[in-house]
Formats: structure tokens, C-alpha cells, sequence
């Protein structure tokens, strides 16, 4: 199969784009490196730079290269930027995203693929969260993933582009090769390992007040592995006629922020400082996935389900790369 990744320089897309080159796909990466790496991208890949907000760079790539499928990981994706920055994402993530939807279905593209969000479920009335919890977007940014998977109702609908929605929870991981590195980075995970490096002096938690456990924040953390490998399951099913689908993608276990804390502990053998601070706006008491569709629907199951492996991939790739992908 011939794929186009949007964003396949970013974290999540490199590793779908490494997983997808190893099962033998021909692999197109169209990015504007805004907060993607060169360094991230396959060799084997084709590298195209632009833009999504350009009609025309994107219409170029696709009338080349005629991919048979499309995976749209390039997006804005911060909760918190999202809110102070409302038109960014809301005019952004939806025109981009709809310029490449108008190139797919003008060249036929079959399958579409899009990163959509557990932000999708602000206010979930039962956990773990499935695929029939009403949605409820929890900010700008959840929002304009809600709009683009309208949107790609409609291409189903009027020209037959057969889609799936993947609303991941809690990506973490790496590869040996590909890790997370985002500027600035705002993730628990990968600022935690940033402490054990001594780069940072402490952890901030962010609140210890929530309805949970041990009061702290409890979310499901899913390997960048075990999403990209999703991705290719969906995107098989949907070039052999599979109708369109939306999964949630996480483990199905939830893991408190002071719980992932003394995990990288353990794993690192660093004290890891951590200091209570006050509530990030925003932030849900627990987001759990039932990702029971999935696997009921294509087999998918996690190969890396335990957050001690998880935090170890993430660890050697962090030891390997202390400036990410900066030399
Ligand atoms: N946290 C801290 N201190 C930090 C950073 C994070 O306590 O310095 C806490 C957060 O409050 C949260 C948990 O750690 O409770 C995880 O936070 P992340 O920022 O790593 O991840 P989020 O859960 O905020 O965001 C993720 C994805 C988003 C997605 C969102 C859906 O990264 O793309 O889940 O809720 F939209």
C-alpha cells in the first residue's frame, strides 16, 4: 500500500511511518517541520515539506504521488495552547484538514486516517470510556477534531472515502530510534525523564485535589507503538472494503500522575523531585479508554500495555537523545 503521513515528522507520525515502512509500505511524508524533525523521518520514506494550509503543495503531492491511503497526524494538539489560542485551532486544524480532505477525494484517496482525541470526552458519563459516550468537547482544540470528523462523514457520505477516527488517550514511548520531543514540552512523561536527566530540578504536579485515589489525575498512557500499529490495522481494513469506523485507543487502565512519578523512579533510579503545585485548567479527574471496539472489531490488542516498559522505552530513547533530536 502507498500512504501519505501528514505530520510524519512529529512523534506520533514518525513511529507510525518507521512501523509502516517495516510492514512494506511505500511511505510519502508531507510536514512543514513547524514542530516535526527532519531527523524523525524514515530514510525510506519520501519527504515532501510544505504546508496544509497551502491548497495547492498539498494538491501537488497527492496528484504525484496518488496515494491509496491518507493519515493525518499534522495538527495543533495542546489542550492548554488551545484555549489561549481558540482561532488558531479552530481555523487551522479545520482548514488544514479540510484542504487535504479536498485533494483526497478529488484523486481517489480510499482510506483516510485522522488523530482525533480523548479531549473529544470532557464530561464522560461512565468509564472506561467507549465509542457510544456522548461527546463533549473539552476545548478548542477537542473541538476542531469533533468538526473534522463531521467533515469526514461527508466525504464518506458524497464521494466514498472510507475513514476511520483514532481518538488516542495518553500517547507515550519510543522506539530505539524515534522518541518524543516536542519545544516546549508540556507532557507528563517526557518532562519527568527530563528531571532524571538533570535537566529540570523537580516535577510540578499539577493538583492533588481531584476525585481520585491518591488525588491526583489519573489518565490512560498508551505505547506510540501500539497506536501506530492501530493505524495500520485501520487503514488495511479500510483499502479491503472495511466501512468507516472511529475507536477509542488506549489501555483500559488508568495511572495517577504520582503513580507514573514513582514508576520513572524505580525505572531510573533518580529520586525525581516532584512539588504540589495548583490545577491546570482543564485537566478531567480520569480519562480511561474501553478500547473493547477495537479489539472486538480488528483483533487489536496492546503489545506494551505496562507503564514500567512504557517509561523504559521512553527512558533509553531520552538517555540516547538528551537534546532530542538535536545533535
Ligand atoms: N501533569 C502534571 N505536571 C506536568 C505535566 C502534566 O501534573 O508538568 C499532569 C496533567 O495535569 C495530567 C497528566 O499529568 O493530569 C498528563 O498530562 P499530559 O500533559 O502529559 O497529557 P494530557 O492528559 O493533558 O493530554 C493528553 C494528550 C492531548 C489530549 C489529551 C486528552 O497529550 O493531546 O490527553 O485529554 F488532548
Amino acid at each position: 500500500m502507498k500512504i501519505l503521513v501528514t505530520g510524519g515528522a512529529g512523534y506520533i507520525g514518525s513511529i507510525t511511518v518507521e512501523r509502516l515502512i517495516k510492514a512494506g509500505a511505500e511511505v510519502i511524508v508531507f510536514d512543514n517541520l513547524y514542530q516535526g524533525h527532519k531527523d524523525a523521518i524514515h530514510p525510506n520514506a519520501v519527504f515532501a515539506q510544505g504546508d496544509l494550509a497551502d491548497k495547492h503543495a498539498i494538491e501537488a503531492v497527492i496528484s504525484a504521488h496518488k496515494p491509496d491511503g491518507i493519515m493525518h497526524f499534522a495538527s495543533y494538539t495542546l489542550v492548554g495552547e488551545s484555549v489561549e489560542k481558540p482561532f488558531m485551532y479552530l481555523r487551522d486544524n479545520i482548514l488544514n484538514g479540510l484542504n487535504l480532505m479536498e485533494s483526497a477525494v478529488k484523486h481517489g484517496v480510499k482510506g483516510f486516517i485522522l488523530s482525533s482525541t480523548a479531549n473529544l470526552f470532557d464530561d464522560p458519563e461512565h468509564m472506561p470510556i467507549a465509542e457510544t459516550e456522548r461527546i463533549v468537547p473539552g476545548s478548542p482544540y477537542g473541538e476542531s477534531k469533533h468538526i473534522l470528523e463531521r467533515n469526514l462523514h461527508w466525504m464518506d457520505r458524497l464521494y466514498n472515502m472510507r475513514y476511520a477516527c483514532l481518538r488516542y488517550f495518553n500517547a507515550c514511548g519510543a522506539t530505539e530510534t524515534r522518541g518524543e520531543d516536542h519545544d516546549p514540552e508540556t507532557h507528563l512523561i517526557p518532562l519527568v525523564l527530563e528531571v532524571a536527566l538533570g535537566q529540570r530540578d523537580k516535577i510540578v504536579i499539577f493538583g492533588d485535589d481531584y476525585d481520585t485515589p491518591d488525588g491526583t489525575c489519573v489518565r490512560d498512557y498508551i505505547h506510540v507503538v501500539d497506536l501506530a500499529e492501530a493505524h495500520i490495522l485501520a487503514m488495511k481494513t479500510l483499502l479491503n472494503g472495511g466501512s468507516s469506523i472511529k475507536y477509542n485507543l488506549g489501555n483500559g487502565r488508568g495511572f495517577s500522575v504520582k503513580e507514573v512519578i514513582e514508576t520513572a523512579r524505580e525505572v531510573t533510579g533518580h529520586p525525581i523531585p516532584a512539588e504540589i503545585g495548583v490545577r491546570r485548567p482543564g485537566d478531567p479527574d480520569i480519562l480511561i479508554a474501553s478500547s473493547e471496539g477495537i479489539n472486538h472489531d480488528l483483533g487489536w490488542k496492546p503489545q506494551y500495555p505496562e507503564l514500567r516498559t512504557i517509561i523504559e522505552m521512553a527512558w533509553n530513547w531520552h538517555q540516547a537523545h538528551p537534546n532530542g533530536y538535536e545533535k
